[in-house]
């Protein structure tokens, strides 16, 4: 696939655990052709040490373009895992300042890298020694009391020394001290647009991808007026199919048939699935599309767990996603959220 530069990061799908993994990826390329996905964040250690088959994070099934995100603070192993990222056939390597949880922190990765900007400067320049691909940031606005522009000004003038040319910013501060987990800490303290197109503003030669709660269609069209992409997370978990709706605004084409996703991803299931491994692992990714339709509860719950215990999981999932009746009744959220 080529990828086309000027486009290439208008509208991307955020890395999240649990969620953007290989199969989840290739449901979204098959809905949305211009798109940049991610992987959930890998630390490098993990890979090293291949703890946990943390190599199996690196397969995919060129769905691409797609971004590897790593975590941590070595330059030489990030550099070592860039080498086996990009021999993975991944299109670029992306740094996570952001994630502020209690083992980024006690491993001195993630959000509390902003406090260290000469340190994310010396890993990128190990890093593209190594590799040819593009490498780019994903942080916060900033760290608990370390939340002042200026703050994130310093940390973008060093990084982009360093040879940045990208960064996704979560337009909110991280909180590491204790008592707010981070869950929370991506609803709280309010989202700051602002900062961003400021920022984008003050540095018009970077790319400025804003990410953070944006969750409608015309929203998004909205900030590119101020910044060069968006970034989208937990609304592409709850409804997929708004990529879709966005690339109908913005690039005003590929209008996609639902039956033919649901189609072409369970061919994708048939051709990948075996029994040893759990059949939920691909239809979890589904159950949302069925947000809004009769008896919709129980089906999303059967994608995500029950399916796994029936005797032929994939005769079952064909008569549930083409039974006619399930998408004749009740409300298209789909067609809803334009
Ligand atoms: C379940 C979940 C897992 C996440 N995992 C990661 C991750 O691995 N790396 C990362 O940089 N951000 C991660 N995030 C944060 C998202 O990338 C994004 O910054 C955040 O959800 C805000 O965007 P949104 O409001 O569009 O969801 C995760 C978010 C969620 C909901």
């Amino acid at each position: 696939m080529t990828i086309m530069n000027s486009t290439l990061y208008k509208l991307c799908v955020a890395p999240m655990m649990g969620h953007t993994d290989k199969h989840f990826r290739y449901l979204l390329r098959i809905i949305s052709k211009k798109s940049m996905l991610y992987t959930e964040m890998v630390a490098s250690n993990s890979i090293l040490h291949n703890k946990r088959n943390k190599l199996n994070k690196l397969e995919h099934n060129n769905e691409n373009p797609v971004g590897f995100q790593l975590g941590g603070d070595d330059p030489q192993q990030l550099a070592d895992c860039a080498e086996i990222v990009e021999s993975y056939g991944y299109n670029e390597i992306n740094l996570n300042i952001g994630c502020p949880s209690k083992r980024a922190q006690s491993g001195n990765f993630g959000a509390c890298l902003f406090g260290q900007p000469e340190l994310v400067a010396k890993c990128v320049k190990q890093i593209s020694k190594v590799t040819k691909l593009p490498i780019t940031v994903k942080t916060r606005l900033g760290i608990d009391d370390f939340d002042d522009i200026k703050h994130l000004e310093n940390f973008i003038n060093i990084v982009s020394e360093g040879g940045i040319e990208t960064f996704h910013l979560h337009a909110r501060k991280a909180i590491l001290k204790k008592g707010v987990n981070p869950r929370k800490n991506r609803s709280v303290p309010p989202i700051e647009y602002e900062k961003v197109y400021n920022i984008k503003e003050k540095y018009p030669t970077l790319k400025i991808i804003l990410n953070g709660e944006i969750n409608a269609p015309l929203d998004v069209v909205n900030h590119l007026k101020y910044v060069d992409g968006v970034m989208i997370g937990r609304a592409v978990c709850n409804n997929p199919f708004i990529l879709n709706d966005i690339e109908k605004l913005i690039y005003k084409e590929n209008v996609i048939n639902k039956e033919k996703v649901l189609s072409e991803y369970f061919h994708y299931i048939i051709n990948n699935f075996n029994n040893n491994m759990k059949i939920t692992d691909f239809t979890k990714h589904l159950s949302s599309i069925f947000k809004g339709y009769i008896g919709s509860k129980h089906t999303r719950s059967y994608m995500c767990h029950e399916l796994n215990y029936e005797k032929d999981p994939l005769k079952k999932l064909e008569e549930l996603l083409f039974k006619e009746d399930l998408w004749k009744n009740g409300q298209d959220l789909y067609t809803k959220v334009t």
